[in-house]
């Protein structure tokens, strides 16, 4: 059985799944919230260390900005609500991705970070204003600004994931099968499961099927 340290999760659907039940792309989004809540849950059951997850793309500035408004306000209502039960939950909260958001949102972002930086049971990396082509170019400017030599071990110092291990397991719900910009070094060797259900749909028994299956891979990392 393959061990499961780090799974990374594209949260896609909706938009498409609050259109179709209410009308409002804005009430998807709501929704997906409480499958947030459900996959964190089921995550610390399965013991797994990292848990990523993509929630806004340097790409979705592209977007209405009453619906880019309505995400940042459904982020600060979150966390101001739930940080001190992560908290109590041992679970640490990283930011990824570039924190250019209004002062208020970065510094209840980097208090949510502080309180929670020493806890161990499970750490969730939030993608925020994160693109992996940015994030590599960063990396790039790094290493020549500090005339390093360029390999893998060196390039991933200036990785926002430098510290952890790489996805085991990509999930992207929402019946599309691509990548939009995600991890692209981390995934090199990841598992990738495409499901069909938009992410307000998705629930822990869902999530424990991928597992399962996960598990029964045979990984060869170019081996036989
Ligand atoms: C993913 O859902 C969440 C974010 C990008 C914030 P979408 O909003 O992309 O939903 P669809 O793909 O339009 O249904
Ligand atoms: C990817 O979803 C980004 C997040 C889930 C945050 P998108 O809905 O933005 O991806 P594209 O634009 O359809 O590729
Ligand atoms: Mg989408």
């Amino acid at each position: 059985m393959n061990p499961l340290k780090h799974v990374a999760i594209i949260m896609d659907g909706n938009g498409r799944w609050g259109l179709k039940n209410k009308n409002s792309r804005n009430a998807g989004h709501k929704e997906g919230l409480k499958t947030v809540e459900k996959i964190i849950k089921e995550t610390i059951k399965n013991k797994i260390k990292f848990l990523t997850l993509y929630a806004f793309s340097t790409e979705n500035w592209k977007r209405p900005k009453k619906e880019i408004n309505f995400l940042f306000n459904l982020l600060e209502n979150f966390l101001k609500e739930k940080i001190e039960d992560l908290n109590n939950k041992k679970i640490k909260l990283k930011i990824i991705g570039k924190k250019n958001f209004s002062s208020r949102l970065t510094s209840l972002l980097n208090s949510s970070e502080r309180i929670t930086s020493k806890n161990k049971r499970l750490q969730i990396n939030l993608a925020l204003n994160y693109g992996a082509k940015t994030e590599l170019i960063n990396a790039f400017k790094e290493l020549k600004r500090n005339k390093e030599i360029i390999n893998e071990k060196n390039l991933k110092k200036y990785l926002q994931t430098k510290d952890i291990p790489d996805p085991d397991l990509l999930i992207r719900t929402g019946n599309t099968k691509r990548l939009s910009n995600f991890l692209l070094w981390q995934i090199a060797y990841s598992e990738i499961f495409f499901e069909k259900k938009l992410w307000p749909d998705f629930n822990e028994r869902d999530y424990y099927k991928v597992i399962k299956k996960y598990k029964n891979i045979k990984r060869n990392f170019g081996n036989i």
